[in-house]
C-alpha cells in the first residue's frame, strides 16, 4: 500500500502533483479560463458581494495554510481577513456577525476545536465554508459550504499533500470571490488560472530535486536547533516547514519573520547553526538579502530557498535549492515541497518512526 516507498510520508510528498491535479480537475472553465465552483457552492452573487471579513480557522498545519490563504485572499479580493487557530478562536470572543464569512480548514474534519470553532460561528449567524480532505467528516457535514481538496487518504501523521491541496482550494476559492466581487480585470485572472495550471508539472520537476535535499538533510539532522527566516507568503510556509521538522526530527526549530530578527532572535543565531532562508517574494526580495547578511554576519550556515533563474542569492548565501518560476502568489505550492522533504530526510537520518512521530495523533478528536 506504499507503493514501494519506505514511508507513507514519501509516498504522500510524492502525491502532490497528482492532488494538484485532483484539485484543480473539473473547476476551472477552459474555454472562459475562469474559476467554476458553482456546482459545488451555493453562495448567492448578493451574498459575496456583502461579506465584509472573512475569518479562518484552523489547527497546525491546516492553520498554516489558513495564514497562506490571509494573503491570497486579501491580494485577491481586498476583504479583510483574520487568522485564528481555533482553540483560541473558539473562546476568545471573536467579532461575527451575519456578514463574516468563517472558512474552516481541516484534513480529517474531525477536529475537535474546530468543529467547535464552526459551530460558534454558525450560532453566531455566520455562513460557514469548510476546506476538508473527507467528505462525510462531522465538518463537512455541518458546515454551509464544502469545497472538497480530494487530495486522497493521508495516512502519515505529519500532513503534506492534504497542506497543499488546501492551498490550491484556496487559490480557487480566493479566484471565485475575485470574480464575483470584479476585483480584478479578466485577463488578470486568467493569468493565474494558467500560473495554476502549471503547478504539478512544476511540483513534479522540484521532486527530482529530492537526492539534494536528502544531502542537506543529513547535514542538518546532526543539529539540535534551527532557524526559518522568510518574509511574507514566504514566513507562511517557513512556519509549516518548521511544524515539520519539528514533529518528525524532533530538532528544535523555529520560524522568524525575518525582519523581526533584530529585535530579539538574533542574539541566538551563532557560529554554524543551520538557517533556511526563503528568497521566493520579488517584492520584499532586497530586504530579505539584507536580513540573510544579518545571518551570515553571525556565520550562520544559510541554505537559501530562491526562484529559478536567481543568480543573486548564492552570492549570500552557503547553499540554494530552487523552485520553478510561478506567480508570487502561488510560490507556497512549490516552495514548501523541499522543506517537507527536508523534514522527512532529517527524521529518517536520526532513525525516527517517520509516520508515527511519537506524542501524536493523525486525528484530535479530544480538546
Ligand atoms: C501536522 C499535522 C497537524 C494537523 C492538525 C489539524 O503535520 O498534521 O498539525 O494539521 O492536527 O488536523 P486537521 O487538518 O485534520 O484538522
Amino acid at each position: 500500500e506504499k507503493d514501494g516507498f519506505d514511508h507513507f510520508m514519501l509516498k504522500e510528498i510524492y502525491e502532490q502533483p497528482r492532488a494538484y491535479r485532483e484539485t484543480i480537475s473539473n473547476r476551472i472553465n477552459h474555454q472562459l479560463n475562469t474559476v467554476d465552483l458553482s456546482q459545488e457552492i451555493n453562495l448567492t452573487e448578493d451574498y459575496i458581494k456583502s461579506i465584509d471579513k472573512i475569518h479562518i480557522v484552523a489547527c497546525g498545519t491546516a492553520y498554516h495554510a489558513g495564514l497562506v490563504g490571509k494573503y491570497v485572499i486579501e491580494q485577491l479580493t481586498r476583504i479583510p481577513v483574520e487568522v485564528d487557530v481555533a482553540s483560541e478562536y473558539r473562546y476568545r470572543n471573536p467579532i461575527i456577525t451575519p456578514n463574516t464569512l468563517v472558512m474552516v480548514i481541516s484534513q480529517s474534519g474531525e477536529t475537535a476545536d474546530t468543529l467547535a470553532a464552526l459551530r460558534e460561528s454558525q450560532r453566531n449567524g455566520a455562513k460557514v465554508l469548510a476546506i476538508t480532505n473527507v467528505n462525510g467528516s462531522s465538518v463537512s457535514r455541518e458546515a454551509d459550504e464544502v469545497l472538497l481538496t480530494h487530495a486522497g487518504p493521508e495516512i502519515a501523521v505529519a500532513s503534506t499533500k492534504a497542506y497543499t491541496s488546501q492551498l490550491v482550494a484556496i487559490y480557487l476559492f480566493g479566484l471565485y470571490l475575485s470574480q464575483v466581487r470584479e476585483t480584478h480585470e479578466d485577463a488578470a485572472i486568467a493569468k493565474y488560472i494558467q500560473a495554476i495550471k502549471e503547478l504539478p508539472a512544476q511540483a513534479e520537476k522540484l521532486l527530482e530535486f529530492a537526492p539534494i535535499i536528502k544531502q542537506f538533510a543529513e547535514r542538518f539532522a546532526k543539529h539540535e536547533d534551527l532557524f526559518f527566516i522568510g518574509r511574507s507568503l514566504d514566513f507562511a510556509v517557513s512556519l509549516e516547514g518548521s511544524l515539520k521538522l519539528k514533529e518528525i526530527s524532533y530538532i528544535h526549530s523555529e520560524a522568524y519573520p525575518a525582519g523581526e530578527l533584530k529585535h530579539g532572535t538574533l542574539a541566538l543565531i551563532t557560529d554554524g547553526i543551520p538557517v533556511i532562508a526563503l528568497a521566493t517574494q520579488e517584492d520584499i526580495y532586497e530586504k530579505m538579502v539584507s536580513n540573510i547578511i544579518e545571518v551570515k554576519a553571525r556565520n550562520a550556515y544559510v541554505l537559501g530557498i530562491a526562484l529559478e533563474g536567481d543568480t543573486e542569492l548564492a552570492k549570500s548565501v552557503d547553499e540554494v535549492i530552487t523552485i520553478p518560476k510561478t506567480l508570487p502568489l502561488l510560490t507556497p505550492a512549490l516552495s514548501v515541497i523541499p522543506l517537507q522533504l527536508l523534514a522527512y530526510y532529517a527524521a529518517l537520518a536520526r532513525g525516527n518512526d517517520v509516520d508515527k512521530p511519537r506524542n501524536l495523533a493523525k486525528s484530535v478528536t479530544v480538546e
